[in-house]
């Protein structure tokens, strides 16, 4: 059962609690709004950006918007990155708008963001046929990556220690559940939609191929010098001082960036330095055992 506690006067964010929604745990304000997301009417030119939280979502919208938008514009230098792509299923929480609501005053075309499981996203998405991308990155860093996240982001459920955290993980019992399940989920349907796989590892070792891949894949034919531009703009560093990309614009009672920044390291490997190497052998003897059955690989294989 679901219990969302009491209303909370002050409306400063307080972390939440996760919330059965059809087998998937979520925290339980967006469990409160489900009824409405699963009802959303997508148009055939929103384009989705899905990915299990910490694979780069940010990082894909800069470049999805960059590209839509012919380069780094007006709008992209100005709005935040969570008004440009709006949060499908997060709810009103201190003073950002639900991302629905947010939604229904973009103009089109719009881009939508969304963590959800695929089973999980709004069935019009693929009555109308939009384009989705999916960003996918090792299942290790994402772990280290959403640990120090929990930590900023203060509407997510306490860790506990980092032990504890690592055993939520690893069952699947933390915010839009489990990794295995997202990223083989999305790997399993990607040919019966307009989906794009991308990983996260691809695009830090040949950014220039990834961001031409993505723009071919939404239909736009760019320069090599509007691709240069875009894959300088969405750089760790350039997104990392970048007040729109950086989560500086989001109240510091929802992400507080002097806990944990948002744009933390941007690497690949970074677990090395927080697995133990028990958790690393446990890790990867469930890994095996849970990526058995798919035909999904990511370049830095266990
Ligand atoms: P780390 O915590 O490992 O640094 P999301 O946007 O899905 O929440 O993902 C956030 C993760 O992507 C963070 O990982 C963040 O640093 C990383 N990231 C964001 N922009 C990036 C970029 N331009 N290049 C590399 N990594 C980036």
């Amino acid at each position: 059962a679901c219990n969302i506690g009491p209303p909370n006067p002050t409306r400063r964010t307080e972390r939440q609690r996760l919330c059965d929604v059809k087998g998937v745990p979520l925290i339980s304000s967006m469990h409160e709004i489900f009824g409405r997301v699963e009802k959303f009417q997508a148009k055939a030119d929103d384009v989705l950006i899905a990915t299990y939280p910490k694979a780069g979502t940010t990082w894909m919208i800069e470049i999805m918007d960059s590209i839509r938008q012919g380069g780094i514009t007006k709008e992209i230098k100005t709005i935040p990155s969570h008004e440009r792509a709006p949060f499908l299923e997060m709810n009103r929480i201190d003073t950002v708008p639900a991302g629905l609501d947010l939604l229904k005053d973009l103009p089109s075309p719009r881009l939508v963001k969304t963590h959800l499981p695929f089973q999980l996203v709004p069935q019009s998405f693929w009555d109308k046929g939009c384009k989705t991308i999916y960003v996918a990155r090792n299942a290790k860093d994402v772990l280290v990556s959403y640990y120090f996240f929990h930590k900023m982001a203060t509407s997510l459920p306490n860790t506990g220690t980092w032990d504890d955290f690592f055993e939520s993980y690893l069952s699947g019992n933390v915010a839009w559940g489990s990794w295995f399940d997202h990223v083989t989920g999305w790997w399993d349907v990607r040919e019966k939609h307009q989906i794009l796989y991308v990983f996260y590892e691809d695009i830090l070792q040949d950014p220039m191929r990834e961001v031409e891949r993505v723009a071919r894949f939404l239909g736009h034919t760019l320069d090599k010098g509007t691709i240069q531009e875009i894959v300088k703009h969405t750089s760790f560093g350039m997104m990392k001082d970048n007040p729109m990309t950086n989560s500086s614009t989001v109240p510091n009672t929802l992400m507080d960036v002097s806990i944990s920044p948002f744009m933390r390291k941007g690497q690949v490997g970074d677990w090395k330095n927080h697995f133990t190497v028990a958790q690393n052998e446990r890790f990867e003897e469930e890994y095996r055992r849970r990526m058995a059955k798919t035909s999904l690989r990511f370049r830095t294989e266990l």
